[in-house]
């Protein structure tokens, strides 16, 4: 039996990822010519878009590393997100990119947003991988993205499943079989 059984189907294969990679960094190259962005990786699901990413933007550009827990009870309507990891500089007077790997229901940027500018960076932008709007519940900005998919939990390209966070290795996006997660994830 395959290692990888959980999984149902590839929805963005690794050459698709490349192409739109490369495109996304020579975008933010060109859109920030005279800049030097820092550019922030929120771990761990965006770690391989990341560095995939920042090996195509031709800049002199700093990085910097935040973790993020979310959480949701059954009790509670809405996840509360913690900061597990903070930056270890300051972004005043920065410009800021942030890179995520999948905006779901956006709660994680939008309270990240909100933290940052606190610190008065000069300006802040998203960018993400993957692009979830079926399951949006608060709005975020999304000013750059690769890809839209649809309402179907995914792995892959640093994405994970899980208590033991499987399948961030995998060099595709791929999709979960639904019977997987459907006990414990999304309704
Ligand atoms: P949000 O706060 O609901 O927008 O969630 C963003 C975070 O949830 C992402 O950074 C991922 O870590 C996680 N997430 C949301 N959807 C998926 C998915 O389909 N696969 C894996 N992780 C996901």
């Amino acid at each position: 039996m395959s290692p990888y059984h959980d999984i149902e189907t590839v929805l963005i294969s690794r050459e698709r990822i490349r192409r739109a990679v490369r495109k996304l960094g020579h975008l933010i190259t060109k859109d920030y010519a005279d800049k030097r962005p820092l550019v922030i990786c929120i771990l761990k699901g965006s770690v391989v878009f990341f560095s995939d990413l920042i090996r195509q933007i031709d800049l002199p550009i700093s990085v910097e590393f935040m973790t993020f827990s979310a959480y949701q009870g059954e009790m509670e309507p809405t996840k509360s997100i913690g900061l597990v990891q903070d930056l270890s500089r300051s972004i005043e007077n920065r410009h800021v990119i942030i890179v995520e790997d999948i905006v779901d229901t956006g709660y994680t940027l939008h309270t990240l947003i909100g933290m940052l500018e606190l610190q008065n960076p000069k300006s802040i932008v998203i960018v993400a991988l993957l692009n979830k709007t079926a399951r949006r519940e608060v709005e975020v900005p999304l000013n750059y993205y690769c890809f839209d998919i649809p309402n179907e939990f995914v792995v892959g390209y640093g994405m994970d499943y899980g208590k033991e966070e499987l399948y961030r290795n995998l060099p595709d996006v791929c999709v979960l079989k639904k019977e997987v997660y459907s006990n414990d994830h999304q309704g």
